[in-house]
């Protein structure tokens, strides 16, 4: 099975995570970046305030097209209980050319639920399997077991 992993990683907690993924599965990688300048304080405030506006942005442009992989595995960090703004653009341009799904997110306590059901909303398909890790256990290389879990059901 063809499979991209696709992710934005403000900090590089997501982007760990996607990297281990796409080892495991043999996966392509493509990182979402951002035209905008997301670091320090203020870009702390300006990305969690536009992500619960559920705003857009310009990204810079990808490489890889979705329609290309039978599975396209699509990673975000939770800012203000939402998906983080690059991801959230990815996914409104992208929506038609997905053939299967499945998401994973990073976060230091909540938000996973509520946005993980606006992805599917958005790309209008059930995931295929889904994951959230904490960022303190992803720090500590505390995720094998989850990420087996979630590799596995991928590749049954
Ligand atoms: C703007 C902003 C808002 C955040 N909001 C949440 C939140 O609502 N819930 C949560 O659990 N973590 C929240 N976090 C923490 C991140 O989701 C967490 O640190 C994540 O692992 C960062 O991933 P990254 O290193 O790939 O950017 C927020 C972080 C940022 C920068």
């Amino acid at each position: 099975m063809k499979t991209l992993v696709v992710f934005y990683s403000r900090t590089g907690t997501t982007k760990k995570v996607a990297l281990e993924i796409a080892n495991k599965l043999g996966a392509e990688i493509e990182e979402i970046k951002d035209t905008v300048n997301r670091s320090g304080v203020k870009g702390y405030l300006v990305s969690g305030r536009d992500a619960m506006k559920k705003r857009l942005t310009t990204l810079e442009l990808t490489t890889k097209n979705p329609a290309d992989f039978d599975l396209v595995i699509i990673g975000t960090p939770i800012w203000g209980w939402n998906m983080s703004v690059p991801v959230r653009t990815y996914i409104t341009e992208k929506k038609n050319n997905f053939k299967k799904v499945a998401f994973f997110c990073t976060m230091g306590g909540t938000g996973d639920d509520k946005t993980f059901a606006e992805m599917e909303q958005i790309v209008g398909q059930k995931p295929a399997a889904t994951l959230a890790l904490l960022t303190r256990d992803v720090a500590k290389n505390d995720f094998a077991e989850k990420l087996e879990k979630f590799t596995d059901a991928l590749s049954a």
